[in-house]
């Protein structure tokens, strides 16, 4: 059943509001999350940064405590990190005093043609449905023409997702297939399908170029690597 708009709003806006709780009463900001780069993500930064322009410009969408930014500036190119999350943002200028940080929501990015590159590392599954176009557009709109996109997609077994998005559907809450909540943290998730994905950034004028799943976590998750550049202009 469709849920009624108004009462999905609410809830996605109080989802919303408990994620930007969750992230920004975080105390483990800790040593483990700084060394705990995947070597995949790695590749994938280090890819995306060789296609850029040297002297280049990266906007770090969804920054955490900045562990990529070392990367960037390493690479000769400069970024700015933004974040919805005060204590992240506070914990990436402690390591990184030099490079600048704002505070913005993914989808109240406000940037028009600055970036080279735009990276977005496992932050994704925060967004609701409705919400993924309007954070594409805000990437696209943030990027030069020719600029490249890197996202990653948090992955989880169907069956794991489905049984927990029929929690939600059996309290009555106003979700919609993908969508779960984990607990004992209360942090909302959606998982789209990865079709969906890749028809919302070729919507917004992005061609894919590596598209890459895994490798799977013995905990029972993976991401999804997407590599893209844009083919329109910012
Ligand atoms: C798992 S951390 C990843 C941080 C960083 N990209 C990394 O890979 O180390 C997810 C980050 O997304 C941020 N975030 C989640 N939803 C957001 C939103 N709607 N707007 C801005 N930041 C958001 C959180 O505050 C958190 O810093």
């Amino acid at each position: 059943m469709t849920p009624d708009p108004q009462t999905r709003a609410a809830w996605l806006a109080e989802m919303s509001r408990q994620d930007e709780l969750e992230d920004s009463a975080l105390t483990g900001v800790n040593a483990w999350y700084w060394e705990a780069v995947q070597p995949e993500h790695q590749a994938f930064v280090e890819r995306f940064l060789e296609r850029l322009p040297h002297g280049g410009a990266v906007l770090d969408a969804a920054c955490g405590p900045g562990r990529y930014f070392d990367l960037v500036l390493v690479s000769g190119r400069s970024v700015l990190g933004v974040d919805h999350s005060e204590i992240y943002l506070a914990a990436a200028k402690d390591r990184h005093p030099e490079v600048k940080t704002e505070r913005h929501k993914l989808a109240a990015l406000p940037y028009r043609a600055q970036f080279d590159g735009v990276m977005c590392v496992d932050a994704m599954e925060m967004v609701p449905p409705e919400e993924w176009p309007l954070v594409v557009e805000r990437f696209r709109q943030a990027l030069r023409p020719g600029g490249w996109l890197y996202l990653t997609v948090e992955l989880v077994p169907p069956e794991e997702i489905s049984e927990l998005n029929k929690r939600l559907l059996d309290q009555a809450l106003p979700a919609v297939a993908g969508e779960v909540i984990w607990e004992p943290e209360g942090y909302y998730h959606y998982y789209p399908p990865l079709d969906q994905v890749r028809a919302w950034l070729g919507d917004a004028g992005f061609e894919i170029i590596e598209d890459v799943e895994g490798p799977w976590h013995e905990q029972g998750y993976a991401y999804h690597h997407l590599l893209a550049r844009l083919t329109v202009p910012g």
